[in-house]
């Protein structure tokens, strides 16, 4: 007997699919084949209207949170019932690339549609959601929206955090919702019966490995924080370097001392500083300010721990008679996923004959701050080289298909429950 939840993975579309990201990754694209669709840009605004444009067609419902979060939802035949939600986010990095987070929700659209198409019916509606601000890079930090849906952050705290040129969230965030004056308004938050996030891998390990499914078993624990460093300008030619209070080699000094503390041959820990400004950056003037931050990130809480809060000490060790300030930005656990849909995304890939593997995931995501309020996991599909956060990031259409296929299987199921 072929089941609703096979009916439902046969219905995935993979050249509808793959004209989806195609269309996607022409908003926000970049002259070297990337995307820079940062959180509520333009670009972003552009991606939430086709997307809901495209659900309007299919007759889905959309609504929009306070943070900005977009659901397209396929009605179940008990809709009173907290739905099963997919999804991940639409907004990229400046340098990033067609997949990362556009796939989840176009994996969860393509599932609505599949679905739509069979007119197969199921319990609990499922929901796709394009979560608000998953990257962090414009507005810090990431998973914003998820975050915020699940009360881990506070919405008015987030209102006055700027971009770098000095644009408030709260002032996009009301542009943004602005764009589009029709949308239903929902509350921040509600009940949810499960979570699955299509994600693709971001990594190497499915590629190497030869598999086309990753059943995420859990997320690594991130730590970030923004250090200013504050010297004294000078005249480069004439002060003598005993009395320089130069803001830019303390800064080199403390990286370089972060570097030892971070030091590990397992090569675990993820220590990186992404930005770094210098200011007033002349070439002969000393300069005065720096400002960088850190990302670090281990699967050990006690590493976290035990490294994360050397950091500051650290940085008032080599501060070189300048004043610094280090500012805890983020700060998400490690989290293991639910062990049943962990268990349901292998079943699934396996019924499909798709070579698939348990993996840990380094990039967190929406799914692991959803994973506090509903069971939750993710399924990772290969990415060439592993390479993202990179306008080259790239996949295979029909390593897309399987992943929204095995998708479909376990949202069909977890409609039933
Ligand atoms: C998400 O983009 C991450 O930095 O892991
Ligand atoms: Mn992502
Ligand atoms: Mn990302």
């Amino acid at each position: 007997m072929v089941t609703s939840q096979a009916r439902a993975a046969a219905g995935i579309d993979e050249a509808r699919l793959w004209q989806r990201h195609v269309a996607m990754a022409r908003l926000g694209a970049r002259s070297d084949g990337g995307v820079n669709r940062q959180a509520l840009s333009d670009e972003d605004i552009a991606a939430r209207r086709t997307l809901i444009g495209w659900a309007e067609a299919r007759g889905f419902a959309c609504a929009v949170d306070p943070i900005g979060n977009l659901f397209v939802r396929r009605a179940g035949t008990e809709p009173g019932l907290p739905p099963v939600l997919t999804g991940s986010h639409l907004d990229s990095q400046p340098t990033g690339g067609k997949f990362d987070g556009a796939y989840g929700v176009l994996a969860g659209f393509e599932v609505l549609e599949a679905l739509e198409d069979l007119k197969l019916p199921t319990r609990r509606s499922i929901e796709a959601v394009a979560w608000t601000n998953e990257e962090g890079s414009r507005f810090q930090p990431g998973a914003m929206g998820s975050a915020a849906f699940v009360g881990r952050m506070q919405l008015p705290a987030l209102l006055d955090h700027v971009d770098r040129a000095g644009v408030r969230l709260g002032d996009a965030l009301q542009a943004t919702l602005a764009a589009t004056p029709d949308l239903a308004r929902r509350g921040l938050g509600f009940d949810v019966a499960a979570y699955v996030e299509a994600h693709i891998e971001q990594g190497p390990l499915l590629e190497a490995e030869r598999k086309v499914i990753g059943a995420v078993t859990g997320i690594q624990g991130s730590r970030w924080f923004a250090v200013e460093v504050k010297g004294e300008e000078a005249h480069a030619g004439t002060t003598p370097l005993k009395i320089r209070k130069d803001a830019l080699k303390a800064a080199m000094s403390m990286i370089g001392a972060l570097e030892t503390l971070m030091q590990d041959d397992s090569d675990t820990v993820r220590f990186t500083v992404g930005r770094f400004e210098v200011s007033p950056n002349s070439p002969n003037t000393v300069p005065g300010q720096v400002f960088f931050t850190i990302d670090f990130r281990h699967p050990d809480p006690a590493v976290l721990s035990r490294l994360g809060d050397r950091i500051e000490a650290v940085c008032r060790e080599h501060a070189r008679g300048c004043a610094v300030t280090v500012t805890p930005t983020f700060d998400a656990p490690p989290i293991q996923f639910a062990r049943d849909i962990v268990q349901a995304v292998g079943g699934a890939a396996a019924r499909l004959g798709l070579p698939h593997m348990d993996i840990f995931s380094g990039a967190f995501h929406d799914a692991k701050f959803i994973a506090e309020i509903a069971p939750t996991g993710m399924i990772f599909v290969p990415c060439e080289r592993g390479i993202s956060h990179n306008p080259a990031e790239n996949a295979k259409p029909s390593d897309l298909a399987a992943g929204a296929r095995v998708l479909a299987e376990v949202l069909a199921e977890l409609a039933e429950k």
